[in-house]
């Protein structure tokens, strides 16, 4: 008698070699897939950067971030109208102005060129999205540092906190909702905050560059803003090795009136982006910068990775890690292959 006409086929493996539990199970098909997904990236969470080049007539493609330009006042309204079509969360403006000095005056002009980027912005899109001021000098100025520099040579801190204040309001008053801090200048957020608070900007939110590190990474963003950096940024951006230091910032950040924190670079800073969600109680964003954005178009470019695949997985992630919000040059591209 053949036990095969009763107890069917017999199985491949013994059931001694069979796996007692099976989590390929759930992995089977796209919709068991897609039922057990523990995050996401949603479009609302994601924020475009956009530059605007003060005095050029044609948008510039950025030698070294090819696909991101130097807007013209046409085109970069043009490219806050598509992002805000395409449903991204927010969008985070930088200008560059035609002249730099030493006292990086152009920031703190009510008429400069990031202000007007704002006005316009506001006026293009309303408040269909959320729009963002990086406040800083290190585009407007001769040397390419943060903040004014002091007899020493190093960043003065407390006197590049007043002009960091004085930035604030004139970026408040061309109508940014959010200013986002990135000098890493000690006491920077509570001068924000009494300043924009005296001018009546109480409901103007600042969104911390808090654990900003002395990063390889930003490389092509000084392409993108022109900077002719002297020297480093050690002296006020963090070492890239260190941890406890980023809980501090986050700390004094908030302590200091940030309604938002965030971590820079994002992907080779996941422990800090999930050592800081975990900590806080306030929204975490984290700034996939320029590097990151470079290194993935290169290899694309090369045929040595899948752009696409590869840029959803790093937004991914960026998220899984504890990002509330995602700034990405690739966010109005891929707001509307991920979920809403
Ligand atoms: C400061 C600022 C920088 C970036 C964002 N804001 C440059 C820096 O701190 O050196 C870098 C962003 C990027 O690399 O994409 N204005």
């Amino acid at each position: 008698m053949n036990s095969h006409s009763t107890l069917g086929p017999a199985p491949a493996s013994t059931p001694a070699a069979a796996p007692l539990h099976r989590p390929r199970r759930l992995r089977r098909t796209p919709q068991l897939r897609r039922l057990t997904a523990e995050t996401q990236v949603n479009a609302n969470n994601l924020i475009q950067p956009l530059f605007l080049r003060e005095g050029i007539t044609e948008p510039r493609e950025i030698p070294s971030m090819p696909g991101v330009y130097q807007h013209t006042r046409d085109s970069l309204r043009k490219a806050a109208a598509e992002a805000v079509a395409a449903g991204v969360g927010g969008v985070m403006l930088f200008g560059i102005p035609k002249d730099k000095d030493e006292r990086g005056s152009g920031a703190v002009d009510p008429d400069g060129i990031l202000q007007t980027a704002l006005r316009d912005v506001t006026a293009e899109v309303g408040d269909a999205t959320v729009v963002i001021g990086d406040i800083n000098l290190d585009e407007y100025t001769t040397h390419g540092h943060t903040g004014v520099l002091g007899a020493d040579g190093d960043v003065d801190n407390d006197a590049s906190v007043l002009l960091y204040a004085r930035a604030a309001v004139v970026q408040a008053d061309a109508g940014a909702h959010i200013v986002a801090p990135s000098g890493m200048m000690d006491g920077q957020v509570r001068h924000i905050r009494a300043a924009l608070d005296e001018a009546g900007h109480h409901n103007v939110a600042i969104l911390g560059y808090s654990a900003k590190y002395a990063s390889h990474f930003y490389g092509p963003f000084r392409d993108a803003v022109e900077s002719s950096l002297q020297g480093n940024r050690r002296t006020y951006q963090q070492y890239p090795g260190n941890i406890r230091e980023s809980l501090r910032e986050v700390d004094l950040d908030l302590a200091e009136g940030a309604d938002m924190v965030m971590v820079k670079p994002a992907l080779a800073y996941l422990d800090i982006v999930r050592l800081i969600a975990d900590r806080v109680d306030v929204p975490v964003s984290a700034y996939q910068v320029s590097g990151e954005y470079s290194m993935i178009e290169a290899a694309a470019e090369r045929g040595w990775i899948d752009r696409d695949g590869t840029v959803l997985e790093s937004l991914t992630a960026i998220h899984r890690a504890g990002a509330s919000q995602i700034i990405t040059y690739w966010a109005t591209e891929f707001a509307p292959r991920v979920g809403r």
